[in-house]
């Protein structure tokens, strides 16, 4: 039997090519694991109504870890037209199947790496390493929306919020409601895992980002929260923003900033601000991390307009298989995965189309597994 299970969910589009691409990297590395296939994605949405079918999430249960690709999503409507005629019309609704991971299996930590390589023709500034962590379970990504609100709603909002007040008697198509919710739980785990980070890989600081000054009640939260855990942790500088000012501050001063904590949405905002900074979709890997599985992913979708070319750059998907052997406990196989990385991308010799080459996925990852370091070696 091997070290390790892992679930290995492809996808769809790009999804598929990506991942083919990485496993050329962890098969070279010799990983002793068993990759088992899962099924995830628009197909299984189409044809039983479910884009994360039971036995997938089964198998999420019983593996150490999870690899997944990119999946096809369209909005409720459009889904509901390309479910097969017997499935029509019984009320299926779309659900996304990385936000339903993440809630059934309480991956609450979504981890996101940004780091520039040298000689990547696409960093906005050389040497940019900065670590986003947002929290993956909460917030307005709660799910909690109204769109018509009902009545019962409308009345106790009219009689509990003044501010409430002046949207009151419109008329309910007029206006929808999309909850932002934030637990002391939740809020304190996320920066819990921040400056645990930061202590174990000697990070200087943790910047807490929030607009507790506009949304009192829960940014306020999720600042009060983040300031008790900053206090356990005094060999660690922090310092707090808001999610505005942030945006501009980063872009102006990179280098000011180390490691960043916040709530959903704004994590969401400022991960894919810092995965531009360091070359884009092509290279923004991410892992949605809980007590007991990871689920390790490259942050782009399955671009459906690439699909089928192998044109698309895989090392997202590698740098997220190197996030999973480090999540795993096998830093040195992470450590080779990232020095091969390093090497290819400085070379410069095999680039994406992105990254202004005409190389194709697997030539990337054919590129990457043959400049591992040996074992021990780097
Ligand atoms: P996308 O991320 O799939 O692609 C947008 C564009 O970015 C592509 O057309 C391509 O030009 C570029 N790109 C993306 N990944 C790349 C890579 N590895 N190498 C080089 N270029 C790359 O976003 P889009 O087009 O908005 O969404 C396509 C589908 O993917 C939709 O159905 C969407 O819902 C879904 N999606 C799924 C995600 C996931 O599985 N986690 C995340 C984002 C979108
Ligand atoms: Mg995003």
């Amino acid at each position: 039997m091997s070290k390790y299970r892992i679930a290995w969910l492809p996808g769809d589009g790009i999804g598929v090519e990506v991942m083919e691409a990485t496993r050329i990297v962890l098969d070279a590395l010799g990983l002793d694991a068993d990759y088992v296939h899962g099924d995830i994605g628009w197909d299984f949405w189409c044809k039983e109504g479910d884009a994360l079918p039971q036995r997938t999430i089964d198998l999420l249960g019983k593996v150490h870890a999870a690899m997944f690709g990119a999946i096809t999503s369209k909005p409720v409507k459009a889904a509901e037209a390309e479910l097969v005629p017997a499935l029509r019309g019984k009320g299926l609704v779309y659900r996304s199947p990385i936000v339903r991971m993440r809630q059934l299996f309480d991956l609450y930590v979504c981890l996101r790496p940004c780091k520039g390589y040298a000689g990547n023709p696409l960093n906005y500034k050389e040497k940019i390493d900065l670590v986003v962590f947002r929290e993956n379970t909460e917030d307005l990504y709660a799910g909690v929306e109204f769109a018509p609100l009902p009545k019962e709603l409308i009345d106790t909002l009219k009689k509990l919020s003044k501010p409430f007040g002046v949207f009151a008697d419109l008329p309910p198509d007029q206006y929808a409601l999309s909850c932002k919710i934030n637990t002391k739980k939740g809020s304190e785990r996320i920066v819990r895992a921040a400056f645990e980070f930061a202590k174990l890989h000697g990070r200087k600081k943790v910047t807490i980002v929030h607009k507790a000054n506009v949304v009192r009640a829960t940014d306020g939260l999720f600042l009060e929260e983040a300031k008790k855990v900053a206090a356990e942790f005094p060999g660690i500088e922090w310092d707090d923003a808001n999610i505005d000012a942030i945006g501009m501050w980063l872009l102006k001063n990179p280098f000011n900033y180390d490691v960043l904590v916040a709530p959903n949405l704004y994590g969401d905002i400022i991960s894919d601000l810092c995965a531009q900074m360091v070359g884009g979709l092509g290279f923004g890997c991410s892992g949605n991390i809980g007590k007991k599985l990871g689920v390790f992913e490259p942050t782009h979708g399955s671009a459906p307009k690439h699909a089928g070319l192998y044109k698309a750059n895989p090392i997202a998907t590698i740098l997220a298989a190197k996030m999973m052997l480090d999540w795993l406990g096998e830093k040195d196989m992470g450590a080779r995965v990232e020095a091969a990385t390093a090497a290819v991308i400085a070379e410069g010799k095999v680039r994406t189309y992105d990254m202004g080459g005409s190389s194709k996925t697997l030539d990337m990852g054919r590129a990457i597994a043959d400049k591992l370091p040996k074992a021990g070696k780097r």
